[in-house]
């Protein structure tokens, strides 16, 4: 046994290309959870569903300079490889691959995939390269990979639509999967970004799932206007002295825009900064099945 249960851990994409042919030769179905490390339960929660639903369950491990802006966080996004290997091992997982940023990008990219549409508003106005940066490289995952299926996280809903689309406009054979967001016991959403919050503004994070929690209420309730149901939102985290409130917003799930009423099933998405981190968080809305 190696120190992280049955893990193989690959650097190189050659290797990575080589197991997964290898598997794929014997009929085995592949599902791929691609992430930037410092897992956490909610990545475990991806695991697992892969686990449940795959044959082999390959796990990537790599910071993405091209979703980072200068000045961003991409030099202080936390690591820890070990420890990521560990839980790794602990839900199933078959193979990590953990490239360098020379073996993602050998050469300059020249190509970009970016869906425009679904990608300038709500995160893309603070962040207007960051959706480019994740559709470039969940694509390039996607070529490694060759999985069946693919696992996202809610939390990052509108990554999730973005790849979702990003698979269906190219044709790419490969299912993605969205995965319900998992929370701490106070209705944190959990998050690589959490231990950049100082006690006090750990303390204030929930908020966010609160207002939240209002805003589908007022929705149930007969509220149908979209802007008074993220009015409540805002108000309540307004209401927070260490949040600062960047959008809040009642949105169609495949769209990502607002709809003129309320009604039908909708996602209340809100991002709001804690000192140094932004957080995300959202929550459907008069969906049959809710979360
Ligand atoms: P990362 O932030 O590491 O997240 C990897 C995956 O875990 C994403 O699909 C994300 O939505 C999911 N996830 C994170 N927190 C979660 C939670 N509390 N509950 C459920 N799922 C959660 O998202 C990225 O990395 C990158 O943009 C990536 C897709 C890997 C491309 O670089």
């Amino acid at each position: 046994m190696s120190p992280h249960g049955d893990v193989r851990v690959l650097t190189t994409v050659t290797e990575a290309r080589r197991a997964l042919d290898q598997a794929r030769a014997g009929g085995a179905r592949v599902g791929l959870v691609p992430t930037m490390g410092y897992l956490h339960r909610g990545h475990a929660s991806l695991m697992a569903r892969a686990r449940a639903e795959c044959d082999v369950v390959i796990v990537t491990i790599f910071v993405n300079p091209l979703q980072f802006a200068p000045g961003e966080d991409l030099a202080a996004y936390p690591r820890d490889l070990e420890r990521d290997l560990d839980l790794a091992g602990v839900e199933g997982v078959d193979l990590v691959l953990a490239p360098t940023v020379e073996e993602m990008y050998p050469e300059p990219m020249r190509t970009t995939v970016a869906v425009p549409s679904l990608s300038t508003a709500w995160e893309g106005a603070t962040r207007p390269t960051h959706f480019a940066g994740v559709a470039t490289v969940v694509t390039k995952l996607f070529g490694i990979a060759a999985p069946c299926r693919a696992y996202f996280g809610e939390k990052d809903f509108q990554q999730l639509v973005i790849v979702t689309r990003l698979a269906a406009d190219l044709s790419l054979p490969v299912e993605v999967v969205g995965c319900p967001i998992v929370r701490e016991a106070d209705g944190l959403a959990l998050s690589s970004r959490n231990s950049y919050l100082s006690p006090a503004e750990r303390a204030a994070a929930p908020v966010l799932h609160r207002a939240l929690l209002a805003g589908r209420e007022a929705a149930t309730g007969g509220e149908r206007r979209p802007a008074a149901v993220t009015d409540r939102v805002a108000e309540l985290i307004r209401a927070e002295p260490l949040a600062e409130l960047d959008y809040v917003a009642l949105v169609r799930p495949d769209t990502l825009e607002v709809p003129d009423e309320v009604a039908g099933g909708l996602r209340l998405l809100v991002a709001a900064r804690f000192g140094r981190p932004r957080l995300l968080d959202n929550l459907s809305v008069l969906a049959s099945e809710q979360d």
